[in-house]
């Protein structure tokens, strides 16, 4: 959750992150998604260092032979240590073991450190759509990013 907010903090409105972090990141989601894990969503992959978690991240099939990131994120005091990378490694192996040879993943427009990121592990940009949860007049765009794995 402070990772959403050291993310999107300056660029969106409080409103706008309180509504996604309520929807997302409140406690009975995440024991779910904890507890009820398939190939369609492959649980959460949680780096620790001792009892802190530092980042996490998991992902899901979206077809037969493709899979996607659908959230990572790191404490933003832990970044650019290969933390990171290590969570992306362990949702890629998890995909590929269900047979994935492609991995989309979607990042905000303007998300500087997510973009970066994403291309220099082999991502390329694929196509813009409108950002998920854009309530009226809010126009948020999220880009859509694919390697083959
Ligand atoms: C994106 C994020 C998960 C990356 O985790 P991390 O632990 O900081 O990343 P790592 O240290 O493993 O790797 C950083 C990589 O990005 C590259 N990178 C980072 N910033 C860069 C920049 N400005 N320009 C070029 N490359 C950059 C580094 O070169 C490195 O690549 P390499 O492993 O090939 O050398 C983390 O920064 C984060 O939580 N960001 C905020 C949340 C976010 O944007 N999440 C993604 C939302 S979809």
């Amino acid at each position: 959750m402070d990772g959403y907010w050291a993310t999107y903090g300056s660029s969106h409105p409080e409103g706008y992150i309180h509504r996604i972090v309520d929807e997302f990141y409140n406690t009975n989601r995440i024991l779910k998604e904890v507890k009820e894990t398939n190939r369609y969503w492959g649980g959460y992959f949680v780096a620790i260092d001792g009892d802190k978690v530092l980042g996490a991240g998991g992902g899901g099939m979206i077809d037969k032979a493709t899979g996607e990131v659908y959230v990572l994120y790191m404490d933003p005091d832990r970044k650019n240590e290969g933390i990171g990378t290590q969570i992306l490694n362990a949702i890629t192996a998890q995909q590929k073991s269900f047979g994935a040879m492609k991995q989309w993943v979607s990042v905000q427009k303007g998300n500087t450190m997510g973009i970066p990121f994403y291309e220099a592990k082999g991502f390329t940009f694929q196509y813009e759509k409108r950002g998920y949860g854009n309530e009226e007049g809010e126009n948020f765009i999220s880009l859509r990013y694919c390697r083959f794995i």
